[in-house]
């Protein structure tokens, strides 16, 4: 059911992994976040020669959905084709956690062979996290 739920959200994430632009990891990564009004930005990873400046799927669809006026978002959908699905990093969750109204789901999806998708909350993935209260 949840997972029926998110097939728009999965399928936006799935298309945008194409655009991908990982010339060095070749570990390409797209991402499709939900906002509470239903509308969906996408995001994949971008590389440089230069390693340390790359960003990932999941910060590109934040900063995209942030740059056309919206900070409320209900889920994020992650694709990848790796062995496993794939959690966002400690720096996408903190990112995320910055936006976090009731706990987004973090859908994770891994496309290699029969796909798998697994359904977490963030708060699952950042334990007492540091946010604006903390300050
Ligand atoms: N990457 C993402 O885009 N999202 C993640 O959740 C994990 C890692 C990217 C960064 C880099 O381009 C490549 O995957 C390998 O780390």
């Amino acid at each position: 059911m949840e997972i029926q739920k998110y097939q728009t959200l999965i399928d936006a994430a799935k298309a945008v992994r194409k655009k991908s632009y990982a010339p060095y990891s070749k570990f390409k990564v797209g991402a499709a976040l939900l906002c509470n009004d239903g509308e969906i930005f996408v995001g994949c990873n971008v590389e440089n020669a230069s390693f340390g400046l790359t960003c990932c799927a999941e910060r590109n669809a934040i900063f995209n959905a942030i740059a056309m006026g919206k900070n409320k978002f209900r889920a994020i959908a992650v694709v990848v084709n790796s062995p496993q699905p794939c959690t966002p990093c400690g720096a996408c969750r903190q990112v995320l956690n910055e936006f976090n109204i009731d706990d987004i789901d973090i859908i994770m999806v891994n496309i290699r062979g029969k796909t798998k998708v697994e359904i977490t909350p963030l708060s699952e993935l950042l334990p007492r996290s540091f946010d604006a209260k903390s300050l």
